[in-house]
């Protein structure tokens, strides 16, 4: 455990001068590429590269050395997922694929490191094994269209919504002809659990419709990481609007006080 942290404590340190830290987001059981070139003048021959890309558990996913797959050296997590390009490794571009992804591989860090011989008599290398690039994935789960349900005597709208990742981010908006406005975060109440075993989320969102012209409610679901958003929409129905009960609730209110008024 300390020396993991060490680890990572110093190769963070390396790539802010060295390294651009990137993040790639995805989709389960998609496929990522892991992208990083070697950018050095001095390297003309490229016959001589040996690179290997490792996680944040020195997990080793792909290892290459002599023009050649070392598969001997890749972790069993990793065997069989991940790949290279033979034709840009000639270039200098050592990027991989990891194809299959999981929850499993979520906020994962990837390093790169490589060296490549200098092809004089004295087999010295131009890179020592030094960190080229860092990389980090996030995994996202897309949400299930959103289920939303308008109840016009109780006034609240509910929105359900599961099987993504991660948690998402639920807003409300009531229309009005073509403008739309907000919700007090006062009106809503959302709870959302996650799955022990598959880490899916599920969210219930209750919005206690305020009194106002509106002629439909909307609710929308963001999924973070894959920056998606699912919308469902209810527009009322004519006649039993959301404006008929709170205008008979204040007219009743203002006969009250009124009445209260002459006694
Ligand atoms: C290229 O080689 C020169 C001379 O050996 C050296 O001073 C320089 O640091 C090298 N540049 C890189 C990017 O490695
Ligand atoms: C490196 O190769 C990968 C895979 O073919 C490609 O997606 C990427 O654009 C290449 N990068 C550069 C800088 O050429
Ligand atoms: C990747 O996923 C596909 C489709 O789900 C499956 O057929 C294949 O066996 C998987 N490959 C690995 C290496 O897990
Ligand atoms: C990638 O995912 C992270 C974590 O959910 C998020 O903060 C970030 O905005 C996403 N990036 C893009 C480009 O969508
Ligand atoms: C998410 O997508 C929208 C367009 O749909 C874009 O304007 C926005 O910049 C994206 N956000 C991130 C974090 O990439």
């Amino acid at each position: 455990m300390l020396i993991l942290f060490v680890l990572f404590f110093s190769l963070t340190i390396v790539s802010v001068g060295n390294a651009t830290l990137v993040y790639v987001n995805t989709t389960i059981t998609d496929s990522a590429v892991l992208e990083c070139s070697i950018q050095n003048k001095n390297i003309t021959d490229w016959s001589n590269v040996r690179f290997y890309w490792q996680d944040n558990r020195d997990f080793v996913l792909y290892s290459y050395n002599e023009g050649r797959k070392m598969a001997e050296h890749v972790n069993d997590y990793y065997k069989h997922r991940v790949s290279a390009f033979p034709q840009d490794i000639i270039r200098g571009n050592i990027s991989i694929i990891i194809k299959n992804l999981t929850l499993e591989d979520n906020e994962r860090t990837f390093w790169a490191f490589a060296a490549v011989l200098d092809g004089s008599v004295m087999k010295k290398y131009h890179l020592e094994h030094t960190q080229i690039c860092q990389v980090t994935l996030q995994i996202g789960v897309p949400y299930q269209n959103p289920r939303l349900d308008v109840n016009m005597k109780t006034m609240t709208a509910v929105c359900t919504t599961q099987g993504g990742f991660p948690a998402p981010e639920i807003q409300w908006v009531l229309l009005y002809t073509s403008s739309h406005q907000s919700v007090e975060s006062r009106n809503i109440q959302t709870t959302t659990m996650q799955n022990y075993h598959d880490r899916l989320y599920s969210s219930r969102s209750t919005l206690l419709i305020p009194a106002g012209p509106h002629e439909a409610v909307s609710c929308l679901i963001h999924n973070p990481t894959l920056n998606t958003t699912m919308r469902a929409t209810d527009t009322f129905s004519k006649g039993a609007g959301v404006t008929s009960s709170p205008e008979c609730l204040i007219s009743a209110a203002v006969f009250l006080l009124t009445a209260l008024h002459w006694l």
